[in-house]
């Protein structure tokens, strides 16, 4: 319940929000965080109400060994009915290993720029859409539902602005030829702005009004937030964040943290806005990263509090 005096102003508009930290998050950490300690965070973020956790990527134990635990910890978290568990996967083998392991959803992966997609993937892409057909066509029939990220929708690090027509070209092949239930537009390094959220998020909406669609913003240049408001305004609906504000992709450069999820909460609850999420919670997740991570978070609302966590007049006020 929003106590707030402003909540007229999201009027209770529900906002999805999807946890990726323990995904895009970690497999940008040095340290591996022990299978246990995953199983937990992922256990406390589906307590704390996200509408869907990205659980793990089921990738190459040797392009990304923080993740190499994938298996067990999808199979030994605690799910909460209505949370959607999904995890990426980058080929047939990452998929076939995600189904035994009882995804909901896979989330694949390809970039909308040439040089990012050789550099995260190793391969055209047209070679990963193609990867993509092989993909859904193995796990047709097994319920498991299929979501297709895009990477470097709003900007390409080596190749700079992405023309919207080829990102909206792709999406059209994900819906029609892939069928996915969903698309993901990344920002992988930062680079989106709100008045272009605004344009690609309004013109993904009027030509495919039936599909999920979810925003991927990192917040490298500080425009995260500004971004999330101009999705919303859009007609977005659903959101990818990371707790602590971790994450970022191992083969982009200059890559760092995506949105925080509670930076996020804290802002949408504030303004009467329905997302579901105890902050109290997310925030008691979140607290446990630096220890497990080895080094401080982005987080703001980690560090100054919430808005209305008042302090103590400075004493010596009060003895004058
Ligand atoms: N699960 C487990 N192992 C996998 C795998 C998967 N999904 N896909 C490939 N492998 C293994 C292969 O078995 C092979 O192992 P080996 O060297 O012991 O024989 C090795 O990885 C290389 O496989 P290959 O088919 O030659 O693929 P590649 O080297 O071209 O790798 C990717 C392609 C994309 C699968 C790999 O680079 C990868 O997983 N990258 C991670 C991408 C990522 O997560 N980026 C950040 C998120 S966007
Ligand atoms: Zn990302």
């Amino acid at each position: 319940m929003n106590m707030n005096n402003n909540v007229w102003q999201g009027a209770g508009r529900r906002i999805h929000l999807q946890e990726v930290g323990t995904r895009d998050g970690l497999q940008a950490e040095s340290a591996f965080v022990p299978t246990e300690d995953k199983i937990a965070l992922v256990d406390a973020l589906s307590e704390a109400g996200l509408s869907k956790i990205e659980v793990t990527a089921f990738v190459s134990p040797k392009a990304i060994p923080a993740l190499r635990d994938a298996e067990q910890v999808l199979r030994e978290i605690r799910r909460q009915p209505g949370v959607v568990y999904s995890a990426l996967v980058p080929n047939v083998r990452g998929a076939e290993r995600a189904v035994e392991s009882r995804a909901d959803e896979l989330n694949l992966v390809m970039s909308a720029s040439e040089s990012h997609n050789q550099s995260n993937l190793r391969m055209t892409r047209d070679t990963s859409f193609a990867g993509l057909a092989e993909v859904t066509r193995a796990v047709q029939g097994t319920g498991v539902a299929i979501n297709v990220s895009l990477s470097c929708a709003f900007g390409c690090p080596m190749e700079g602005d992405v023309p919207v027509q080829s990102v909206l070209d792709w999406c059209q092949r994900y819906v029609q030829e892939l069928g996915a239930h969903g698309v993901t537009l990344c920002d992988t390094t930062g680079m989106a702005y709100p008045t272009q959220v605004t344009q690609l998020t309004q013109a993904f909406r009027e030509r495919w009004p039936d599909t999920e669609l979810t925003l991927h913003f990192h917040n490298t240049r500080g425009m995260g937030l500004a971004n999330v408001l101009a999705a919303m305004d859009a007609g977005a609906d659903r959101f990818d964040a990371s707790f602590g504000g971790i994450g970022g992709c191992p083969y982009a450069p200059g890559a760092s943290g995506n949105v925080c999820t509670e930076e996020i909460v804290h802002a949408l609850n504030l303004m009467g806005y329905n997302t579901g999420v105890d902050l109290t919670r997310l925030l008691a997740a979140a607290s446990r990263l630096p220890a497990l991570i080895g080094h401080d978070v982005p987080s703001q609302i980690l560090k100054a509090g919430q808005r209305l966590d008042l302090h103590p007049m400075p004493a010596a006020l009060n003895d004058s």
